[in-house]
């Protein structure tokens, strides 16, 4: 049976799932709960100076789908409203119960070197694995001068960082915020500093939905609103594609990553692995479905590694990263068409209309003496965009079947049709060949 357990920047854990820092990790109450459950790990709820920040009411709004699923979740809360002393004393007891769990504290600071000195001998007295500084919070903190408003400062990032590896033995992890234009810049910082990993995304500054009687957006707040983070599954392919920027950026390829954003089930989890992390954390699914959720997480990981042999988590973490790659290298002569099941098809004409309006007039809709539609792929048409498989709502009805074009593999680079073709020196990299 695959092995789940991590040692993730020397921290360990029995399995790679951890409860990101958030109200899920706000006391031992719910730590002790989780740990029952069987979750590895938590980065505890984001500790601050005293007095506690003081949060406001209500706090939390959703972008929901059709049938009032949550898609993404939308906080204003700060970080820990509760005394530094009582944190400290619970997290004393409960690493001490649970010595095989990981137990990361998270900070947020002033940028002033001797509050990070001060908190340091405490967090490691508690006998905590590592840290994680919140770099990320995007609402509220910045305001003050610390979260993104750090985050956003390559160099900032990289000072506080220092600090905290001079200040402390603990591992230190950078959590970094999505709201920037190039996370590399940060995490390149953070690696500077001296950091030991980096764990992505925190939430993204949303705002989600209005009262358009009141004119006022949610959550309100009196008769206001402000903007907030944005998490949950709607967040996951922004973080997805920000793991995977720093996994095979050249200057922080190698740094442990904490993947974090949108994860709820197992195959999410395998994703961000598969991109270059070796440890997840999850929030928004255990605020939403409770602790449970972690052991269809655990079993589903640990069946799917045993189905494609992977001993341990290290065995496939970064698999798909030589994968990922610019567009320029991609292969202009690879070609796919779709492909229709007629038996498959219920007639909803969904894929017609998409063609026809938006893509390349590649269906035909054919009308029989008796009324009875089909609909066909006319091939010589179809440029492959997935757009009417994207919308056929029977799974598998339409597939996107790739053709023998009998060329050789050719990049834009090398591609004749390439204005500067001339001017760049043509390239093959070796992982697109892989
Ligand atoms: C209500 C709420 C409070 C949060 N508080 C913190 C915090 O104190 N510190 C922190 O680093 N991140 C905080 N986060 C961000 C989460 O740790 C996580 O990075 C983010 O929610 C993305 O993960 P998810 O999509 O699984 O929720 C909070 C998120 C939520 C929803
Ligand atoms: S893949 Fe694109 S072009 Fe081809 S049939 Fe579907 S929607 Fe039309
Ligand atoms: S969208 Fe799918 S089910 Fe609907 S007509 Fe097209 S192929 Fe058939």
């Amino acid at each position: 049976m695959a092995d789940l357990s991590i040692e993730f920047c020397g921290i360990k854990a029995p399995n790679p799932f951890w409860l990101a820092s958030a109200p899920p990790t706000d006391k031992a109450y719910n730590v002790v709960r989780a740990f029952e459950a069987g979750w590895g790990g938590v980065v505890w709820k984001t500790l601050g100076e005293d007095p506690a920040a003081v949060n406001v009411s209500s706090r939390y709004s959703a972008h929901y789908g059709k049938n009032r699923e949550v898609l993404g979740f939308n906080n204003i809360e700060l970080i820990t409203d509760r005394s530094l002393e009582i944190n400290l004393r619970e997290i004393t007891q409960v690493k001490k119960d649970w010595p095989d769990r990981a137990m990361i504290v998270s900070l947020m600071l002033p940028c002033e070197e001797h509050y990070w000195a001060d908190i340091l001998p405490k967090i490691e007295a508690t006998g905590a694995d590592g840290i994680e500084l919140n770099f990320g919070c995007p609402h509220g903190m910045p305001e003050r001068g610390m979260g993104a408003a750090v985050g956003q400062v390559p160099e900032y990032v990289e000072l506080v960082t220092r600090w905290c590896k001079q200040h402390t033995r603990l591992p230190v992890i950078v959590k970094l915020t999505p709201n920037i234009t190039d996370v590399r810049k940060p995490a390149r910082a953070a690696k500077a500093g001296g950091a030991d990993a980096v764990s992505l995304i925190n939430t993204i500054n949303s705002i989600t939905h209005l009262d358009l009687d009141r004119m006022v957006a949610f959550p309100i707040v009196g008769n206001a609103s402000t903007h907030g983070g944005y998490c949950g599954s709607a967040v996951k392919p922004i973080a997805l594609n920000m793991v995977a920027e720093i996994a095979r950026d050249p200057e922080t390829h190698g740094l442990p990553i904490s993947g974090i954003g949108g994860i709820g089930n197992w195959r999410d989890a395998a994703e961000f692995i598969a991109l270059g992390a070796s440890s997840v954390q999850v929030c928004t699914a255990a605020m939403l479905h409770g602790f449970g959720i972690v052991k269809e997480m655990k079993d589903g990981l640990s069946r799917w590694m045993d189905e494609k042999g992977y001993a341990n988590i290290a065995a496939f973490s970064g698999k798909a990263v030589p994968n990922t790659t610019d567009w320029k290298y991609l292969d202009m002569n690879y070609a796919v068409i779709a492909q229709i099941d007629q038996d498959k098809c219920i007639k909803c004409g969904k894929c017609y209309v998409a063609c026809e309006d938006t893509s390349h007039q590649a269906i035909a809709r054919l009308v029989s003496e008796t009324e009875e539609r089909t609909y066909e792929v006319i091939k010589d048409e179809c440029i492959g965009c997935n757009l009417c498989e994207i919308t056929c709502p029977v799974e598998a009805c339409i597939t996107m079947v790739p053709q023998q074009t009998g060329k050789p593999y050719m990049n834009w680079t090398q591609d004749p049709r390439n204005p500067r073709a001339e001017n760049v020196a043509t390239e093959t990299p070796e992982r697109v060949l892989i």
